[in-house]
């Protein structure tokens, strides 16, 4: 299949580990340049190098905290003076807090916002006459605990169900606009988030992290967990030539873990 990618332009937004690493390094596999943005500059410029050295594209990195307003302005910017055209926006950065809800501060409430609702919306809104040059695609990286309340994802839970219905409403502008707007929402994917939701699970349960895992692996009913790579490989299809009627798709990528309609 002729994903149609080379030689086009992403930013990647929380891309210096995790999904976002494993989503640049796919879409830099399909041929595109890409902008790596994350706060942390050296762990930035780790995995450009790694992306750049395993596909030989052309990777920047842009270091920079996305709950502050005028970051995404300065992203946009900045990717469009090294490459002179934006193709797709993954956006991706997200962190809040889990934990029993009585336990979450309206702190903790406003950074989960901040991050992963605010910082998406800012990033949509300053990319957006870019895309309509180019009559590009937005993949938002959601979640699959949208679909489903959980007493300790309050936060997480919350924000996602907000970004499937943004999804929706901006594929509904981007039909009028010309750009594509998709979302992937991942479900138990390898990355330090997993890694220190299983620990607490340890601790919790006092078990050991190999017993936390077999207990989350069938309280989630799946038969492993995910790769970035996987979550990659479905940003790239949402995102290509081949997903041209593609428009507000909300794809789950989770190993069958959502059951529900
Ligand atoms: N892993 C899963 O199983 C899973 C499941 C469902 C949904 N998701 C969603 O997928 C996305 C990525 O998850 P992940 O597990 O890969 O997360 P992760 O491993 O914790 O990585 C988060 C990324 O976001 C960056 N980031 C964090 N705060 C930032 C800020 N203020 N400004 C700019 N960048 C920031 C981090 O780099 P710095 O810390 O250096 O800034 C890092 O690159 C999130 O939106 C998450 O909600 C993940």
């Amino acid at each position: 299949m002729e994903l149609n990618l080379k030689d086009k332009v992403a930013i990647v937004t929380g891309a210096n580990r995790g999904i976002g690493a494993g989503v640049a390094q796919q879409l830099a596999l399909e041929g595109m340049n890409v902008a790596l943005v994350a706060r942390d500059a050296e762990k930035l410029g780790q995995t450009a190098d790694s992306i750049r050295q395993s596909t030989g594209r052309e990777v920047i990195t842009l270091p920079c905290d996305l709950r502050v307003p005028e970051a995404a302005t300065a992203v946009v910017e900045q990717t469009f003076n090294a490459f002179g055209r934006i193709d797709l926006l993954v956006n991706n950065a997200g962190a809040t807090r889990r934990a029993d809800f009585f336990d979450l501060t309206d702190e903790d409430w406003q950074d989960g916002l901040a991050l992963k609702l605010h910082g998406y919306v800012r990033m949509t809104r300053a990319v957006w006459p870019r895309l309509v040059e180019v009559q590009g695609t937005i993949v938002n990286i959601v979640g699959i605990g949208a679909w489903t309340g959980v007493g300790e994802f309050t936060i997480g839970g919350v924000v996602n169900a907000a970004l499937m219905n943004f999804t929706k409403a901006m594929a509904d502008i981007g039909k009028r606009d010309g750009v594509r707007v998709c979302a992937v929402n991942p479900g138990r994917i390898q990355t330090d988030r997993l890694t220190r939701n299983i620990q607490r699970i340890a601790e919790a349960s006092s078990l050991d992290t190999e017993e936390a895992t077999v207990l989350l692996l069938k309280e989630c009913g799946i038969k492993r967990f995910g790769t970035p790579d996987e979550i990659g490989h479905a940003v790239a299809f949402l995102a290509s030539g081949a997903a041209t009627f593609a428009q507000g798709a909300i794809l789950d990528v989770d190993g069958g873990e959502t059951r529900a309609i």
